[in-house]
């Protein structure tokens, strides 16, 4: 079932909020009418320059996805929150055949799917009581495809997708809408990491991006000109195996 949901007179939540994508992100639910965004942060004092913008439409929320325990009380703190953006991420270049290998996959798995369980864990039923919402994760076209130098990044983004699948499906249940964003190559500190920096655009096509998708009631959302040239191909399989109920044809 599609459920259309409008980011307008929402409370939200985006992780890693202080910069990069995260930061555009609220930004553009606050100038879409959102009534509050929590700036989930490692840092309280890096969400500032949000609070000195928007002022108490922003509150700050300590959430380090390497410190489980700041999740489950941010959970406790943002009881009134609707919509859950997980949008925190690392990335490290490593390949397979690299001597640091196995610590850059561990480390990203932890990070980016180990953040991604936790915070669904700790959010799903704050969700469910205020009407069953949004939950948003950032994953990448690299979760579709493997990107070398960067080939541990797409593993721990290709296992983030699996468990965004399966949330759709288990959330689906409380009326919680799932969105899994695949941005391409983004003008931020980690596309500048990536060597991305000359092929990069801008956040604000992937924060405009989650925004529409909200409205329609997507879940696959592919943003910028990669993401796109990706989608064309991939659109048959997504409809047609990942968002279909494959086992009651
Ligand atoms: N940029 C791209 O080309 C691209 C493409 C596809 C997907 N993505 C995905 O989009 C998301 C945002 O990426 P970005 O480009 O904006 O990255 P970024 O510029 O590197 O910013 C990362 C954000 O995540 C936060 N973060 C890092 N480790 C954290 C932790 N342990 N706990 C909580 N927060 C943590 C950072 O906080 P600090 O400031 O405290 O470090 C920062 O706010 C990521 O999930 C990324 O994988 C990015």
């Amino acid at each position: 079932m599609t459920i259309s949901y409008d980011i307008k007179n929402k409370t939200a939540l985006v992780t890693g909020a202080n910069r990069g994508i995260g930061k555009v992100i609220v930004e553009t639910f606050l100038e879409k009418g959102a009534t509050k965004v929590y700036a989930g942060v490692r840092n309280l004092n890096k969400a500032e320059p949000l609070i000195e913008q928007y002022g108490d439409r922003v509150e700050a929320i300590l959430i380090d996805l390497a410190k489980p325990e700041t999740i489950t009380a941010a959970a406790q703190q943002a009881k009134d929150v609707e919509v859950v953006v997980n949008n925190a991420g690392v990335l490290k270049s490593s390949t397979p055949l690299d001597i640091d290998a196995l610590d850059s996959l561990n480390y990203e798995m932890e990070m980016n799917v180990g953040g991604l369980v936790r915070m669904a864990q700790a959010f799903a039923p704050v969700l469910k009581t205020n009407g069953g919402g949004a939950f948003i994760q950032l994953n990448s076209v690299a979760s579709i495809k493997n990107f070398v130098p960067f080939s541990t990044y797409s593993a721990s983004k290709a296992a983030a997708y699996s468990i965004t699948q399966a949330l759709r499906d288990l959330l689906s249940e409380q009326g919680t809408s799932v969105i899994s964003v695949h941005p391409g190559p983004i003008a931020t500190d980690m596309g500048d990491d990536a060597g991305l920096t000359e092929i990069a655009e801008p956040p604000s096509l992937v924060a405009d991006s989650i925004v529409t998708a909200l409205n329609n009631g997507d879940f696959h959302v592919f943003p910028d000109t990669m993401a796109k040239q990706i989608e064309a191909v991939y659109q048959n399989f997504a409809e047609n195996i990942v968002e279909a109920n494959i086992m009651e044809s």
